[in-house]
């Protein structure tokens, strides 16, 4: 099962890949994770994201396609994967799909996963993640069991540079402007469903469940 999960900056992608991937026994494939890995460990591909990330700005194709088209290749996505905020722009999502052709494959699923941009703001200025392991929490929908420690690996949880709320709207006009026209082209595709993202976590994992009907 190949999924791409698609929604705005704060939307749930990544609290609902996790899910996906669990019950699936996919692997979660998160390009932000990935971006966030490179910088804490000072690679230069981190220091590339970086300059960009922080302004709210997506970093350029052409530091993320390749990256992406050989994660999918390794041996654990052979039973298929979910893709969590990739692809972003049309290039990316055309690279994607030509790169999958050539493998005789293709995307089954593009989830969107719907939250209106009112609600965006108040949820990333609560979230706090964890840089070591990618867990994320909320303060106040799901706190860790022990303030500010992560409860999966015991590190320390930050708000990430990019949640400060002029970041944040910087990041949501550049999802409507770049990121917004994919739901069209997976329409086109004939592989979207939407879910409501609005509703409590664990309602729109069960939306997702019934979209993918296993
Ligand atoms: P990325 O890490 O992908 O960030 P994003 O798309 O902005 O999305 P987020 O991770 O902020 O939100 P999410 O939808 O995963 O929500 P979450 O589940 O955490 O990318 C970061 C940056 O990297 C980009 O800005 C760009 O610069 C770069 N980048 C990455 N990929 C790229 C690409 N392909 N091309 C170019 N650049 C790229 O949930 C948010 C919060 O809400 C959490 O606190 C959560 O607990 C809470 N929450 C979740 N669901 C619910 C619910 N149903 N009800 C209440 N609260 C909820
Ligand atoms: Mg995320």
């Amino acid at each position: 099962m190949k999924i791409i999960m698609l929604g705005a900056p704060g939307a749930g992608k990544g609290t609902q890949a996790k899910k996906i991937a669990d019950k699936y026994s996919i692997p979660h494939i998160s390009t932000g994770d990935i971006f966030r890995a490179n910088i804490k460990e000072g690679t230069e591909l981190g220091k590339k994201a970086k300059t960009y990330m922080d302004q709210g700005l997506l970093v350029p194709d052409e530091l993320v396609v390749d990256l992406v088209v050989d994660r999918v290749q390794q041996d654990d996505c052979s039973n298929g994967y979910v893709l969590d905020g990739f692809p972003r722009t049309i290039p990316q999502a055309e690279s994607l799909d030509a790169a999958l052709e050539k493998l005789g494959d293709k995307i089954d699923y593009a989830i969107n996963v719907e939250v209106p941009d009112e609600n965006i703001v108040r949820r990333m200025s609560g979230r706090r993640a964890c840089l070591a392991c990618g867990a994320t929490y909320h303060l106040v929908h799901i706190p860790p069991k022990k303030e500010g420690i992560c409860d999966n690996c015991g590190k320390e949880l930050v708000l990430r540079d990019d949640d400060k709320p002029e970041t944040v709207t910087k990041r949501l006009n550049v999802y409507h402007e770049q990121t917004q026209p994919l739901i069209d082209y997976y329409t086109t595709k004939n592989v979207l469903a939407e879910v409501d993202g609005t509703k409590d976590m664990e309602e729109v994992f069960q939306d997702i469940v019934k979209v993918l009907g296993v």
